[in-house]
């Protein structure tokens, strides 16, 4: 393919070198001179391991060349690479000054000499950059007037970016409509592997992976503070960490859905803070856990009442499924403040035997829920009634089973991610989707 590359920093010249290794014809474009002379003799304008020889063999092979001109680099090509730079503006917002003006240039270009070509943004933009872009600049070009638009995600890291370009980390690639690209793109450049869904989710998915990236290294650089005040190698508590892959390092609890709760994860996080404050440390991740909750709490809260419904049916009391431990459960906050708030409350857990419950648990419902039993409904065609806001927390019931009482006139939020949720007559709502 004949590929046009605009911005000749660290993404662009990787981009360039490895995809002239692969055959590629490629057309640099940058507003520094500087650099478009550097690329025009072979030289990266970076530092990156591995680069130089990329640049120099695709000079030597006729592969490579660089301009400043954008409108000759989009006739000369069929498929542009956008990796201009997306820096914080003073005020912290993304500035897309640079990505605005290349757009807008490759429109013009595309609009004064019409032919089919294909634009992937690899630029970080907030979602609903590309889909803004293109109604601003692009529009009338897409689909049928020839023009694909793709937003695929970088996830290359400075130092070894030439293997993570050729053995990415993660592959993404957005589409208008989340179809998948022609077999050609697919096989070239974006992987056969590689995930295909809408440009939103492709450009949030980029800021979800760097904000866990920094949430990892502010953890485990805490847990060392930590570790210091108390004389022990924080090296070692890591790596013991670490050895964890079926609840640390893995996909466990990265789930959106319920706040936590139990009887362990905010007594334990309040104890560790508690006890960082006492010692003079400052541990602005692990204190603000704890709110972090509070404030996903507040937001369902927020979802229900923006429900208009003041018939509620909780599904699943308890902090998960298959417990009836009802310890710091978000559930029993939220009924007791929908109590508090006059809603017409009914709750169905069927792990939940009231006069079964004993010590903390039933001190904890003596005091915030004394009338408990009432709410509470063996018979789950009674809990659900006739009407009312299904608040479904946990998959405490079949879906089959819910399917034969749940009506038209009830509506579901669906706070844990049920999908089968959506198949009911019900109108359906999640907590995050
Ligand atoms: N550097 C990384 O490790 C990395 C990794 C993944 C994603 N990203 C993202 O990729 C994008 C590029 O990052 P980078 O580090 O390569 O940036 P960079 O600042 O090194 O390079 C950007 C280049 O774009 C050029 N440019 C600006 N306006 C232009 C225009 N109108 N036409 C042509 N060129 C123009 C600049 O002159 C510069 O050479 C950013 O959005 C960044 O967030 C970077």
């Amino acid at each position: 393919m004949r590929i046009s590359v605009f911005g000749l920093g660290y993404v662009g010249t990787v981009t360039a070198g490895c995809l002239a290794r692969r055959g590629h014809s490629i057309v640099g474009v940058d507003v520094q001179g500087q650099k478009v002379d550097s690329f025009n003799q072979g030289v990266p304008p970076i530092v990156e391991p591995g680069i130089g020889e990329l640049l120099a063999e695709a000079k030597r092979a006729g592969r490579l060349r660089a301009t400043r001109d954008c409108a000759e680099a989009v006739a000369a090509t069929e498929l542009t690479i956008l990796c201009v730079g997306t820096p914080s503006s003073v005020s912290g917002t993304l500035d897309l000054g640079y990505v605005r003006q290349v757009v807008g240039e490759i429109g013009a270009a595309l609009r004064a000499c019409p032919k089919p070509h294909s634009l992937v943004m690899r630029s970080t933009m907030l979602p609903g950059s590309t889909r803004q872009l293109v109604a601003e600049f692009l529009g009338g070009l897409e689909g049928t007037a020839g023009l694909a638009v793709y937003y695929y995600p970088e996830f290359l890291r400075e130092g070894s970016a030439v293997a993570d370009f050729e053995k990415p980390s993660l592959a993404v690639v957005g589409t208008a409509d989340g179809a998948p690209p022609p077999e050609a793109l697919r096989s070239e450049l974006f992987g056969l592997e590689a995930a295909v869904v809408g440009w939103d989710a492709a450009e949030l998915v980029k800021y979800a992976c760097n904000a866990f990236h920094a949430t990892k290294i502010a953890f485990a650089n805490e847990i060392g503070r930590v570790s210091k005040q108390c004389g022990i190698d924080a090296r070692e508590v890591m790596e013991l960490l670490c050895r964890d892959t079926r609840l640390n390092l893995s996909a466990y609890y990265l789930k959106p859905g319920n706040p936590f709760g139990g009887s362990c994860l905010p007594k334990d996080v309040r104890a560790l803070t508690q006890h960082g404050r006492s010692e003079g440390l400052q541990l602005p991740l692990l204190e603000n856990l704890l709110p972090s909750n509070e404030r996903h709490l507040q937001s369902l809260l927020g979802l229900i009442a923006a429900s208009g419904q003041t018939e509620v049916i909780i599904l699943g009391l308890a902090f998960k499924s298959d417990t009836d431990d009802l310890r710091e459960s978000a559930m029993v906050e939220v009924a007791q403040t929908l109590l508090g708030r006059g809603y017409r409350l009914r709750i169905y857990d069927p792990a939940l035997n009231l006069a079964a419950l004993v010590g903390s648990n039933r001190r904890l419902i003596e005091v915030k829920m004394p009338h408990l039993a009432s709410f509470l409904h063996a018979d789950l065609a009674a809990a659900v009634g006739a009407q009312g806001l299904v608040v479904a927390a946990q998959p405490c019931v079949p879906v089959s089973e819910l399917a034969k009482v749940i009506t038209a006139r009830h509506r579901v939020l669906d706070v844990n991610g049920w999908p089968e949720l959506r198949e009911l007559p019900s109108s359906y709502e999640g907590l995050c989707w």
